[in-house]
């Protein structure tokens, strides 16, 4: 059996794929005769069985490996950690579903070999390139989503939005740890990432149509887009899914003072057992909401979400007690109240956030 180095490795995140790998596998076969190269799926615990099917495939192809991730989601999550998993001097990513044509990467890897960039863009936007079949409310909506990548972007080309691209292995080594690592966009990721000197070149190509399954692309995708623009462009001072965490629990105020009055005014339930009433209502509004935005793609689901719950509710209990510890401290010490009280709720804020970031959301 041959042992030599791959040159190529051919990146594939998967998430219920199961019916396209063969067939994948296959066509990059027949695309790359002459070229020693090696597949990485990445494949987030599929409960179709994606991750078995590329164990069988791996019996008459062993160039084929399989990373399987268990409790993780994401889609540049996994593209990033299947990246770093290699030594292969060229490293691409594509999807599983065909509709990056793999003829593709014979193109792309020519412009490597032949000095003339860092990094390869498969686009659909340049000259001979095509987004396929799309409605003109997807086009807009693309081209919207595009321009606005232009603010973090440090390269300019005209495809952030690709899911299809190939570089040096050194490309992806050397910004791995300034990528956010949020949501679909990991192309915008690294070209808002690495530095201005990276050589891009655009491949054009046609977007297929899907293979088997079905898109995984859902409504959560525009908001994990507004994430990662927002922590490309303020990332460095503040992380974005704290001023998520920190609006949200703002807006939980609102509920916690909506639930105190209709039981303390409203009702005339004893004060101390409306006020506990409201914190424990506006910790499960917190926590709900953070769910859905701040940790969107990695949504606690079914018992893990009754889990998360409790375990953010010890958390900020904890924070609570920290918070009014901190502000009797400082107005002990004559600051004033309205200081002593702010500064006990920053304390709090920041412990929640980051506590519940370790311990809830399992994020680290
Ligand atoms: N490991 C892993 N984890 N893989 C995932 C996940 C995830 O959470 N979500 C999606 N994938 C895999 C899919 O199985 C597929 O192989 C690939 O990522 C792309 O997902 P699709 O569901 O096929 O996305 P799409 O075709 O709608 O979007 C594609 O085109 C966009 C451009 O419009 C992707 O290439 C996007 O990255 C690209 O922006
Ligand atoms: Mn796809």
């Amino acid at each position: 059996m041959s042992s030599s180095p791959a040159e190529l490795s051919i990146v594939i995140p998967t998430f219920n794929e199961s019916g396209n790998l063969r067939e994948l596998v296959e066509r990059i076969r027949q695309a790359l005769p002459a070229v020693a190269w090696e597949i990485v799926f990445v494949d987030d615990n599929s409960p179709d069985g994606t991750a078995q099917v590329a164990r069988q495939l791996y019996e008459a192809e062993p160039r084929v490996r399989c990373i399987r991730r268990v409790g993780r989601r994401g889609l540049s999550s996994a593209c990033i950690e299947g990246m770093l998993s290699t030594s292969a001097p060229y490293v691409a990513v594509m999807d599983a579903d065909l509709q990056h044509d793999p003829k593709v990467l014979a193109r792309m890897l020519e412009v490597l070999r032949q000095d003339a960039a860092d990094l390869v863009v498969g686009s659909r936007y340049t000259e001979g390139g095509s987004v396929g079949d799309w409605d003109s409310g997807r086009l807009k909506i693309s081209r919207f989503a595009t321009r606005l990548a232009d603010l973090v972007m440090k390269v300019k080309v005209s495809d952030p939005m690709s899911g299809f691209f190939m570089m040096r292995r050194r490309v992806i080594e050397e910004c791995a740890g300034g990528l956010s690592a949020l949501g679909f966009k990991i192309l915008l990721d690294i070209i808002a990432t690495t530095p201005a000197a990276t050589r891009v070149k655009e491949v054009p190509f046609e977007f297929g149509l899907r293979h088997a399954g079905e898109s995984k692309l859902s409504a959560n995708v525009a908001w994990e887009y507004v994430l990662l623009l927002g922590d490309k462009l303020i990332g460095r001072w503040v992380p974005v899914r704290f001023l998520a965490f920190a609006a949200i629990g703002a807006f939980g105020v609102f509920v916690h003072f909506a639930v105190l009055t209709s039981l303390f005014r409203g009702l005339g339930v004893a004060f101390s057992i409306a006020q506990g009433t409201a914190a424990l209502v506006a910790m499960a509004f917190n926590y709900t909401v953070n769910n859905v935005l701040t940790y969107a793609g990695q949504s606690l689901r079914g018992w893990r979400w009754w889990k998360g719950l409790l375990s953010f509710m010890l958390v900020c209990g904890v924070g609570a007690l920290g918070n009014v510890g901190v502000a009797t401290y400082l107005f002990g010490q004559d600051t004033s109240w309205a200081l002593s009280a702010l500064v006990g709720i920053i304390v709090g804020a920041v412990w929640n956030y980051a506590v519940s970031a370790r311990y809830t959301w399992k994020n680290t």
